[in-house]
């Protein structure tokens, strides 16, 4: 680290200090990656600036297969706390850098360690399947972690009569149990903002475009996923809409994937779905706050002071490696989701 880490920083999660008005920041920001031997990951959910800059940008599934194989020293997760400590777990000799501690997760948040551990000795004799939106804590509790593009090939691995537990998330736990004709027992965890998508706003944005395409992540709750055409990762949403012959798309999960959709396809059309409420009602819409705190000047001071750092302690990691092993192990076939310029 270049200077003694503030106590006003600590206390804020993020390095408050203005960048000087004569920095060129993207270029100071290449620049230090360079000096540092430092790569920037980043989720689709991030803003367009982070994902331009950014070495890779990916799904959650190859933010964590990407990790697993750099040789930097330096990784800077742009996206929220758990991604930063699957790195970390993943890669514990390198130092992994996040723009802002307070980027957490509704969905990990709703899965605390110590409940989990009362309802899986609750039910013994069950197995436990987690998806990567958890802290390091559940993941040490866990037999296999998984992500929206592997959750169904991982889930299909289990023999068909093992008694699973899956959690956080209700709506992908639900969507898998219908495609794999299981009954996993779910978790009742959810994602604020895919939870919160309008089906009745959907419906009426296709009646305006009947030819639209209607792209569902799979943490939208079920009456959403019933109308749509495909159900898929970020990286699953974006591939269909690459590739597919349709020019316009209604995509029902967080807006930041429109920039790499529009990037990808510039002649097609892409239309966020609309939450329940709107901003004027006083909701968040479909933006993740939380993915939205990361921010070039933030980018440019974490890398900078090379804090905050996270580290996660050796006896949870130690468990927690396993699964996420696991998962790599299961899905290392699975084409790589990732986009790098
Ligand atoms: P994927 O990137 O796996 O689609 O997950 C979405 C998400 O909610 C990340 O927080
Ligand atoms: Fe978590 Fe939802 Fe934000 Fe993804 S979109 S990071 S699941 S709160």
């Amino acid at each position: 680290m270049n200077v003694n880490v503030k106590d006003t920083w600590i206390a804020k999660g993020y390095v408050d200090e203005p960048v000087p008005a004569d920095v060129d920041v993207k270029a100071e920001i290449r620049r230090m990656c360079a000096e540092k031997n430092a790569v920037i990951l980043a989720h689709y959910y991030t803003d367009g600036a982070i994902q331009d800059i950014a070495d890779f940008v990916g799904d959650s599934l190859a933010l964590a297969q990407w990790s697993a194989k750099t040789d930097a020293d330096v990784i800077v997760m742009c996206g929220v706390h758990f991604m930063g400590e699957t790195n970390k777990i993943l890669c514990p000799d390198k130092k992994v850098l996040v723009l802002d501690l307070n980027a957490g997760c509704s969905l990990a948040d709703s899965c605390k360690a110590e409940d989990l551990k009362d309802f899986v000795d609750a039910h013994p004799g069950y197995k436990v399947v987690s998806y990567v939106n958890t802290t390091a804590a559940v993941k040490a509790l866990t037999d296999v972690v998984v992500t929206s593009s592997n959750a169904k090939l991982i889930v299909d691995s289990f023999p068909q009569d093992e008694k699973l537990i899956f959690g956080p998330d209700k709506n992908l736990g639900g969507y898998i149990n219908t495609v794999t004709g299981r009954e996993m027992l779910l978790w009742n965890g959810g994602c604020h903002v895919h939870g919160q998508f309008s089906l009745a706003k959907i419906l009426a944005i296709k009646a305006e475009h009947p030819e639209a395409k209607i792209l569902v992540h799979p943490e939208c709750p079920a009456p959403v996923q019933k109308v749509a055409d495909v159900i898929g990762s970020t990286a699953g949403l974006l591939n269909f809409a690459i590739k597919d012959d349709a020019t316009e798309f209604i995509v029902a999960t967080e807006s930041g994937i429109l920039h790499e959709m529009k990037k990808a396809c510039p002649d097609k059309l892409f239309i966020p779905a609309p939450p329940e409420t709107t901003e004027a009602e006083g909701c968040s819409c479909n933006e993740c706050e939380f993915m939205k705190l990361n921010t070039l000047n933030k980018l440019y001071n974490t890398l900078k002071y090379e804090w905050p750092a996270i580290e996660v302690a050796p006896e949870i990691a130690e468990k927690a490696i396993k699964p996420i092993d696991k998962m790599l192990e299961i899905s290392k076939n699975l084409k790589s989701a990732m986009s790098s310029k």
